[in-house]
């Protein structure tokens, strides 16, 4: 760790929010305000989560050993938000299957991917999760500010997204701080040069595969070609824009010093919970915990 890091603050709790949602895809095809291009990227999204999350969890809890008690327990509710990660959206992903979309192809990817990074160390796994793990907070950090992203969307859909979101972010420095740990005794350069090098390629994956499965899915509305470039590059990167948009907070990565948490962006977590209607507020207590050993 440099000086100039934020640690994860010590006031942060993780609270597994067990959540069921029920619509999204189920109601129509195009959930997301009728649109080809929006539904594909997020059903594209989506059907990476229940195989990319267990890989996380998988990933993690392999450097646990040693870990400090916080840390310790920071790990238990990340695998505990993910399992329930996995769960919901392997249902999101049945109901999109059950209005006619075929993930095989997109699901097919992710486990060869995955191949590729599971047979290196275990090492490269972690790296490989901290990587994802930064993309997943800086999309979820957009997703709640920019309200934007999710308008015209089915409101079941949307609050499983913006549940997930709001995982996100609280435990956005677990594989980040798990990743430290692990590799204590490297040198600042080295820990760098392989942070570095393994997001370069991450993002070459993410951006390729992404497209890929989204154009797949428009594919299957009937949308093709030149056309479908078009409106998915300019939903992307023109408006309204998410992956542009987080261009800024990937960049930061790559700093001396960086820390998930050097954004302190609980204010997003605590407009959620209040944006929530009383009886979605599931008490921690009730959250059934993911095993420790
Ligand atoms: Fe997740
Ligand atoms: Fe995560």
């Amino acid at each position: 760790m440099t000086s100039a890091t934020v640690p994860t603050p010590a006031d942060l709790t993780i609270t597994p929010r067990d959540r069921r949602f029920a619509g999204g895809a189920a109601a129509h095809r195009l959930w997301h305000g009728g649109r080809v291009e929006a539904t594909a990227i997020y059903n594209a999204l989506s059907a990476t989560f229940p195989r990319g999350e267990a890989f996380f969890v998988e990933s993690v809890r392999a450097f646990r050993d040693g870990a400090s008690p916080k840390l310790a327990e920071e790990i238990k509710a990340f695998t505990t938000q993910e399992v329930i990660h996995s769960r919901e959206h392997l249902a999101f992903n049945r109901r999109a299957a059950d209005a006619g979309y075929d993930l095989t192809r997109l699901e097919q990817r992710v486990g060869e991917r995955l191949a590729v990074t599971k047979s290196k160390p275990p090492i490269v796994s972690l790296a490989a999760t901290m990587a994802l793990e930064h993309f997943t907070a800086i999309l979820a950090h957009q997703l709640l500010a920019e309200p934007r992203h999710l308008e015209g969307a089915d409101s079941e859909a949307a609050a499983l997204w913006r549940w997930h979101a709001c995982e996100e972010i609280e435990h956005k420095g677990v594989a980040f701080d798990t990743w430290l740990h692990a590799t204590r005794a490297w040198p600042r350069y080295k820990r760098w040069k392989v942070k570095a090098k393994v997001m370069l390629f991450i993002t070459r994956n993410f951006l390729v595969d992404r497209t890929a499965g989204a154009l797949e899915l428009m594919r299957q509305d009937g949308v093709v070609g030149l056309r479908a470039w078009a409106r998915l590059l300019w939903y992307l990167w023109a408006k309204p824009a998410m992956f542009r948009k987080i261009a800024g907070a990937w960049f930061r990565f790559f700093l001396p010093g960086f820390h998930p948490w050097n954004e302190d962006d609980r204010a997003l977590l605590h407009a959620y919970e209040a944006s929530l209607p009383r009886d979605a507020a599931v008490p921690a207590r009730q959250v059934r915990r993911a095993r420790a050993g």
